[in-house]
């Protein structure tokens, strides 16, 4: 989100919940996403310096993954040991007949003295892990031996599985830059809450974030802008205040690999994001020939959507190939994302270059020759064994015949796109947009772009529109959550913007319909912002609900 005006969606207030008055303490299974089935036993396990770890061959790396996520908080060294084991062990197990579960579901056993963990795919068994790590007390996620703390957990059966294959968040790293171990963390987080995708925004007008061999300007010159406006945006460029400091910085391509690897190590894809034909500002700084006046233009340093475009030129197209190639290699994930969104058409319809091209390709209009520009990366892509995501966008002038609609402005773009066989990711403004204040009380918040998003509106959405037909659900992939950065100056900011709200979020993309509960959630919460505490994260803290004490422990 980046424009200068707010969309309309963006100023409607949140639904407000009805909610129960609420016992004050949490529950002991406390896990964030609710699982699917839990079924409490009596008794508790308890992690010693003598416990096991029991698996097959191949869950061994994940046994030493959990024996990992444990050792910092205990201070035990757990061995992993292939095939069985006596005593106390937690036992980690591939199980063909969980088949039923899914690719990402799991069985969780807690018992006195044994805890198991069955999956029919490597994805279940780390989110059995996860859910271990929320079973056990919060001090569990400390990075140094935390002394006095029994390290138990209640005895239960938990069966699980995701709703949504797409549980998704974004974070725009041009507005303002993120350094990688903030990206890490980001993703840890995620992988936490049982989420899969990481939308890395990493090019837009106002910086390029990610270097590409063949075109070093990209980083060299569309990495860094000159100054940053100062506090909300204003057209009046009068009134327009900077802070006269150069912004930027860029991922090299090794950083990239190692984010890569993190992230699968955590079973999260990251899905890269290359905007084109406009918010390309920052592209055009570096190499001019890429836009259509003709003269140079500098990083953007303001906020908003810059006139400034692509040209929808052979060597254009050519160049962001190339760049798509460079990606490829660095993401293997199936998705590309290409922007598509907010590409305003002012300089094509004055540039006569532009109107003969349109003419040549036989295209009536410069909405069919942004869908021409997206077709020749659809084409690209697809010869190559990847799948191409844009925004909602690029249903205008008719949708590439391979791609994924990841639908922002509203949800129609996505029913659109569902009903036509394609496959969509749910993004709406209106409840995944974590840009927006989270209180109407804008004194006592850091400045965001506007809005009102409550943490119960974000729990109250259902990816699935109702108006959908039900045929077409397949093609809803699931959804994702937006941290757009203009207003959001670093890490802390990110955090204060994104928790709990990923936290709804994920409840909402991996718990089945029929569970969901926002008051049941915010007892549950309880315990997770104290893991949110262990783990340094600068979630705002919810309004109370009746009945409940403040949650969490700032
Ligand atoms: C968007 O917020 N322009 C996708």
């Amino acid at each position: 989100m980046r424009r200068a005006m707010l969309p309309l969606f963006l100023l409607m207030t949140g639904i407000p919940a009805t909610v129960p008055a609420q016992s004050t303490a949490a529950p002991p299974i406390a896990v964030i996403p609710r699982p699917a089935k839990v079924t409490p036993h009596a008794g508790r396990f308890t992690l010693t310096a003598r416990t096991v770890i029991s698996t097959d061959t191949r869950s061994a790396g994940l046994g030493r993954q959990l024996a990992r996520y444990l050792e910092p908080a205990t201070g035990y060294t757990l061995p992993v040991r292939r095939g069985a084991v006596s005593g106390n062990r937690i036992v980690l197990r591939h199980d063909a007949s969980l088949k039923r579960l899914g690719d990402e579901g799991y069985a969780l056993e807690v018992r006195p003295g044994v805890v198991t963990v069955r999956a029919p795919a490597a994805a279940g068994l780390f989110y059995g892990i996860q859910t271990i790590r929320q079973l056990l007390p919060p001090e569990i996620l400390r990075e140094a031996p935390m002394r006095g703390v029994a390290w138990t957990m209640p005895a239960v059966a938990i069966e699980d599985r995701p709703r949504f294959k797409w549980r998704g968040a974004h974070l725009d790293v041009v507005r303002h830059f993120m350094p990688k171990e903030f990206v890490k963390k980001y993703i840890d987080l995620l992988a936490l809450q049982k989420m899969n995708s990481f939308h890395w925004h990493l090019t837009d007008d106002q910086g390029w974030r990610l270097e590409i061999r063949k075109y070093p300007r990209l980083t060299s010159v569309g990495g860094w802008r000159k100054e940053t406006l100062v506090g909300a945006y204003t057209s009046d460029t009068a009134k327009q205040v900077f802070d006269h400091e150069a912004h930027g910085g860029f991922y090299t391509q090794q950083d990239v690999r190692e984010i890569v690897a993190y992230a699968r190590a955590r079973f999260v894809n990251v899905v890269p994001e290359i905007e084109m034909p406009g918010h390309a500002q920052a592209a055009i700084a570096a190499y001019p020939w890429l836009g259509n006046a003709g003269d140079s233009v500098a990083v953007w340093t303001i906020w908003g959507v810059s006139q400034n475009i692509l040209n929808p030129s052979d060597s254009t197209v050519h160049f962001m190939q190339d760049v798509l190639t460079d990606v490829m290699e660095l993401f293997p994930g199936p998705y590309i994302h290409v922007g598509g969104d907010e590409a305003p058409k002012t300089q094509w319809k004055s540039t006569p270059r532009v109107q003969e091209r349109m003419r040549a390709l036989g295209l009536t209009n410069e909405d069919a020759l942004q869908s021409w520009f997206i077709r020749q990366m659809d084409d690209f892509l697809t010869a190559r064994g990847r799948r191409m995501i844009g925004w909602d966008e690029i249903l205008e002038g008719g949708l590439a015949p391979h791609a994924a609609v990841m639908s922002w402005r509203g949800t129609s773009g996505g029913i659109e796109a569902a009903r036509a066989g394609h496959d969509v990711v749910m993004a709406p403004g209106s409840h995944t947009y974590f840009d927006q204040y989270q209180s109407l009380d804008h004194t006592h918040e850091p400045l965001a772009i506007g809005g009102f998003l409550p943490l119960d509106t974000v729990y109250s959405y259902d990816p699935l529109p109702t108006e959908l037909e039900p045929r077409f659900a397949k093609h809803v992939l699931g959804a994702q959550g937006q941290v757009w950065t203009e207003y959001i100056r670093g890490p802390k900011n990110v955090e204060y913007m994104a928790y709990p709200r990923m936290a709804a979020l994920a409840e909402v993309l991996w718990t089945p319909l029929g569970r969901k509960d926002y008051a049941d959630f915010r007892s549950r919460l309880v315990a997770h912002l104290a893991r949110l505490d262990a783990l340094d994260v600068n979630y705002r803290r919810p309004a109370p609900l009746p009945g409940q004490p403040q949650a969490g422990g700032r």
